[in-house]
């Protein structure tokens, strides 16, 4: 018994890994493992000696097994640290740097147009960008050859079966939403979108941004409009800003107006932005004209209508201090740069 006491010390001491240590475990604890079999020759043992024989067996398997876990929590240790050392990252390599996009000024714009006209009880409505001559000027009042086409010249399609353009102002979505709306009843939408003219200079693009308005129901009349608009150009541009109404014309409007507001650099004395004259014309709108409702389907008798609209582009240009309107189109990334900027979002 000696004997293996000494042995044991020195296999265990001698073990260099995990699976020489388990084969330890096998040679003394296996079926025919060393311990196994003395435990086995107890039964041949007179009732003293088995009493003494297997205290002593008891002693060596204690032995064996906290010698044994002893080694084993060493090679197991060492095998983690070995593993996290290979895993380990080398935070001294520099960085990539990830580049974040941002929204385009004229997301941000429309998005706050939206939140705005929402929260008054509007609905978002969204219409094509390629309108037939139909939905663009005939059922706006303008008839083939009206003069008041020449303002709104745009780009137009070939086709054979209609008369395809890019549309020219965003009040064809209120056509379109007046022709689906089959009980022909109330309707508060703003439409806001892309539109297209013959046009480009610092200030007028060819492609460019609307929002339009409509709202339809019984009694609405010109009051209805110059309160919406008076509270939402205060909401947009400052508490402080006037509003002006001036008589205009639209054809699909009577009576039509042109809306004003005081200048956005000066407050209304007058710099190089307003022309000294203190005011900046930011919409049109009006009473929508009978033959508009009618040629959608509307009782002009029953229901009364305003709309208006406004370039959004404007705002933009305003609110972040843009000059040339064809930036916010040119799509260079060091201008858009400019409005990576999160408070807004
Ligand atoms: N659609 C007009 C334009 O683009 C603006 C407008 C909309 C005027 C609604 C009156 C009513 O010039």
């Amino acid at each position: 018994m000696e004997n293996i006491i000494e042995s044991i010390k020195k296999d265990l001491e001698n073990v260099i890994n995990l699976s020489d240590l388990n084969e330890l475990k096998v040679k003394y604890l296996g079926k025919k493992g060393i311990i196994t079999e003395l435990q086995q020759q107890i039964k041949d043992l007179d009732v003293e000696q088995k009493k003494e024989f297997g205290i002593k067996l008891n002693e060596i398997r204690t032995l064996f097994n906290d010698l044994f876990s002893v080694k084993q929590e060493i090679f197991e240790t060492a095998l983690i640290n070995l593993k996290l050392q290979q895993e380990s990252i080398d935070i001294s390599l520099p960085e990539t740097v990830v580049k974040t996009g941002s929204k385009h000024p004229m997301t941000r714009i429309q998005e706050q147009f939206e939140d705005l006209f929402v929260s008054m009880g509007y609905t978002v409505y969204d219409g094509p960008e390629i309108e037939t001559d139909e939905n663009c000027f005939q059922k706006l009042n303008l008839c083939k050859g009206h003069p008041a086409r020449d303002a709104q010249d745009t780009f137009y399609l070939e086709n054979e079966v209609e008369n395809y353009l890019l549309r020219s102002q965003t009040s064809t979505a209120q056509v379109r939403a007046m022709e689906e709306n089959i009980e022909k009843g109330p309707l508060k939408i703003v439409c806001p979108g892309k539109v297209y003219r013959r046009d480009e200079d610092a200030t007028h693009s060819h492609q460019f941004a609307q929002i339009e308005g409509l709202v339809i129901d019984e009694n609405i009349s010109m009051a209805d409009l110059k309160g919406t608009l008076e509270l939402f150009l205060k909401k947009f541009l400052g508490e402080k800003t006037e509003v002006r109404f001036r008589p205009s014309f639209f054809p699909f409007t009577e009576p039509s107006v042109e809306v004003d507001v005081t200048c956005f650099k000066c407050g209304g004395k007058g710099c190089s932005l307003c022309k000294q004259t203190g005011w900046i014309e930011v919409l049109g709108a009006g009473m929508v004209h009978p033959n508009v409702l009618e040629m959608s389907g509307y009782d002009s008798n029953k229901y009364q209508a305003f709309a208006f609209g406004t370039g959004m582009d404007r705002f933009a240009m305003f609110k972040y201090g843009i000059t040339d309107i064809r930036t916010i189109y040119g799509n260079d990334i060091r201008f858009l740069n400019q409005f990576n900027r999160r408070d807004e979002d």
